[in-house]
């Protein structure tokens, strides 16, 4: 290795380059769409913490919900229904996505938004705690999904994905959001419960004897991440 290379690649990240490249990405590849801005917009007004997925990450979640041909989709973690809404815009006409949120109040938020995206017929808001909901769902015989997206509180993650594969079938795609938590999964014992949280959810996927996985790193003011399976 050349010298020039080693000092090169122990130089830190640079973000604001990585922020150019992502707004390249967005003007390339995510037009102007006021129904998401307004989303954005009516969140902020309510007080909603802004921690959505970027543009580019709700239209990444759009391709791969349209490359998985899903019509059936569960989502955990609603906020104000802006990666609903991208999720959504991926459906069939018939499709019909189920999202679960704890606090009425995002809920109350993401109906307005789904509402004014036209999306409120095709998608159901369940108010509660994810895990209770989903244990409901299967003790109800709900029918499989084709896509399910895992992005509520993480200390949960395990136990989401573990409810998540009764409710799945062979093919359906398990997404989860803030897997990297720039980094901290790195650690040993992450310092923080979402970091400690993502980690246990990433050894879990990498184990798991149904799926097959990958995680995506997803800059946005840090480094995030997406972790993406299919299940076996
Ligand atoms: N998917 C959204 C962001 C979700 S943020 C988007 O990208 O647009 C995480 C959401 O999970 C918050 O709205 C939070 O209230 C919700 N949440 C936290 N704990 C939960 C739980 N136990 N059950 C259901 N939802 C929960
Ligand atoms: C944060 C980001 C998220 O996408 C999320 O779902 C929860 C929290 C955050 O950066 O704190
Ligand atoms: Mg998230």
């Amino acid at each position: 290795m050349s010298e020039k290379t080693a000092s090169r690649s122990s130089e830190p990240i640079d973000e604001a380059l990585i922020e150019r490249i992502d707004r390249y990405i967005e003007r390339l590849f995510v037009p102007h769409d006021p129904s998401l801005e307004q989303n954005i917009g009516a969140a902020t007004a309510a007080g909603l913490p802004e921690i959505q997925v970027s543009a580019n990450q709700g239209k990444l979640l759009y391709l791969i919900a349209k490359m998985a041909r899903a019509s059936k989709m569960l989502e955990i973690g609603t906020l104000g229904g802006y990666s609903t809404t991208w999720l959504a815009r991926a459906m069939p006409g018939d499709g019909k996505l189920i999202t679960l949120e704890l606090d009425p109040k995002h809920a109350a938020v993401a109906r307005g938004n789904l509402e004014r995206a036209g999306a409120s017929e095709r998608v159901e808001i369940r108010i509660g705690r994810a895990a209770e909901t989903l244990r409901q769902m299967i003790g109800a015989g709900e029918p499989p999904f084709d896509l399910i997206f895992i992005d509520a509180d993480k200390p949960g993650y395990v136990e989401y994905l573990n409810l998540s594969l009764q409710l799945a079938r062979s093919g359906t795609v398990i997404l989860a959001d803030n897997v990297i938590r720039h980094g901290r999964v790195l650690e040993e014992n992450p310092p923080d419960e979402n970091a400690r949280g993502a980690k246990a959810f990433n050894d879990a996927i990498a184990a798991h004897p149904r799926l097959e996985s990958i995680l995506l790193p997803i800059f946005r003011d840090k480094v995030d991440g997406l972790s993406i399976s299919i299940v076996k």
